[in-house]
């Protein structure tokens, strides 16, 4: 019969020429196991008769050693129980204590943006495209292989995003990446090992990317965001070595970048060494039109455009990818050798067939409409319950703004609504530079029938308790 408890000859052993009785050896090991860490507080020991066993000794040197760690407090000993490391043991707690990461606190409303709703995952789907890519993944690929993914997903990316999004892209210039953030950091990488120096982001942009950029050794410069979309005009001026954009719907403030400013954007890419990082993050969701076609399809050669599948299927999945200019290509793919080697390559293997089964298209169709309603209904109850509030951004994404007057103080309003169980996000969550106006970030993605209307009701009275 097996042995129960965690076999200890790796962690102790004993010699007749070493200093010190057996019983001692035993002992002295066990206990700076025990405070080490490396037996865990509840741990089930052998028997003394089973650890005898293992170490070739006597029985009577490990019940001596177990009786001393007992009387110590580092060994659970109970007639008939098996013995186990003491739940609390002297050697106290963690000296170098972890923190978890605070879960999300649950909230009864929850607007908060940039999440799509996961509950509608399509996981029969997916579990039946990842079976497959399981059964049929060559042996080649379960090795490390291309860090810019396997064949068959960039294949797939690029003729996904020529359909839909007027891409320029060959499966070669695609690379697979742990989702959008990771792209960008990619590219930062790449770029600053080739010599650039500065980046120009959004302002407002996601709080993350500036530290991105830092974190590759950029400096970061600010391009301001109007009605209009970011101020393209100001490039010239600016000069960066990199310049980040959300032409489709900016984030967070979901204008889309005009006519004139995408005229100004070419003609500056055509005429300078600069890269744009064009982020498509939620092009997928326009409700009232066809989105405007990618940047990189009139420039693929000075812009790099990433994707995600965190809006489109879920965070969870973390899989996303850039299509990156030829000459930038070797440089992108040693960052993301250096970075992980690769993104999952069973995972990259299902969504292509994912993709070729036509199931995204068809969750993306069911979703668009069901979002499309969510946000209906919350542009509906902020007009009612939040009259003075300006809807701000066209009608995509998972999100909306509203803007209210000069007097509201939007923090307190944050506040004010967490403690009516309702999660929110305002635009200083964004860093913003420039001086807006108080204004509110509401995800209605997750959102479901009534929840919309009861949540902006709940707002509007977070906002009138704010201003006392
Ligand atoms: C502007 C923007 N785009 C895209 C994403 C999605 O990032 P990821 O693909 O890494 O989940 C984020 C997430 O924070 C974001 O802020």
């Amino acid at each position: 019969m097996a042995e129960a408890g965690v076999p200890l000859e790796v962690l102790v052993a004993v010699s007749r020429s070493a200093p010190g009785t057996l019983a001692r050896q035993v002992e002295t090991q066990l206990r700076d196991a025990i405070r080490a860490g490396a037996l865990r507080p509840g741990t089930r020991l052998p028997s003394t008769r089973g650890l005898a066993e293992q170490l070739g000794v006597s029985r009577r040197v490990t019940v001596e050693a177990y009786a001393q760690l007992g009387a110590e407090g580092y060994v659970e000993l109970r007639q008939g129980a098996a013995p186990r490391v003491a739940a609390t043991n002297p050697a106290g707690a963690d000296p170098s204590p972890v923190t978890a990461a605070a879960p999300e606190p649950a909230a009864r409303y929850d607007f908060r943006p940039s999440r799509p709703d996961v509950t509608t995952f399509p996981r029969a789907a997916w579990g039946r495209c990842l079976r497959d890519a399981t059964r049929t993944i060559r042996t080649a690929d379960l090795l490390y292989g291309d860090p810019c993914g396997v064949a068959e997903f960039r294949s797939a990316v690029a003729d996904y995003l020529g359909r839909v999004r007027g891409t320029v892209a060959t499966p070669q210039r695609v690379v697979g990446t742990g989702g959008y953030l990771q792209g960008l950091g990619l590219v930062c990488h790449a770029m600053a090992a080739r010599g650039a120096r500065t980046i120009a982001l959004e302002d407002p942009c996601s709080s993350e990317e500036p530290r991105i950029a830092a974190r590759a050794g950029l400096e970061v410069l600010r391009l301001p965001v109007d009605a209009e979309g970011a101020r393209t005009d100001l490039l010239p001026t600016l000069a960066p070595d990199v310049v980040v954009l959300t032409p489709a719907h900016q984030h967070p403030l979901g204008v889309v970048l005009s006519p004139g400013r995408r005229r100004v954007l070419a003609q500056w890419l055509a005429d300078s060494a600069a890269v744009l990082v064009e982020d498509d993050y939620d092009a997928e969701y326009r409700y009232d039109r066809p989105a405007v076609g990618a940047v990189q399809g009139i420039s693929p050669e000075r812009v790099v455009y990433a994707g995600t599948l965190s809006k489109v299927l879920a965070p969870g999945l973390r899989l996303g990818w850039l299509v990156v200019p030829g000459w930038l290509l070797d440089d992108v793919r040693t960052q993301k050798q250096l970075a992980d080697q690769g993104s999952p390559r069973i995972e990259q293997l299902a969504f292509a067939r994912f993709l070729e089964d036509g199931h995204l298209d068809r969750h993306l169709r069911a979703m668009r409409t069901l979002y499309r309603r969510r946000r209906d209904a919350v542009v509906a109850a902020l007009a009612a319950e939040v009259p003075e509030a300006v809807v701000g951004g066209i009608a995509a994404g998972l999100h909306v703004t509203a803007a209210l007057p000069s007097h509201h103080d939007e923090r307190a309003i944050q506040a004010a609504a967490r403690a009516r169980g309702v999660a929110l996000a305002v635009l200083g969550d964004y860093a913003p530079r420039a001086p807006f106006p108080p204004t509110l970030v509401l995800g209605y993605s997750r959102l479901a029938d009534r929840a919309a209307t009861r949540g902006v009701a709940e707002i509007a009275a977070a906002i009138r308790t704010s201003r006392r």
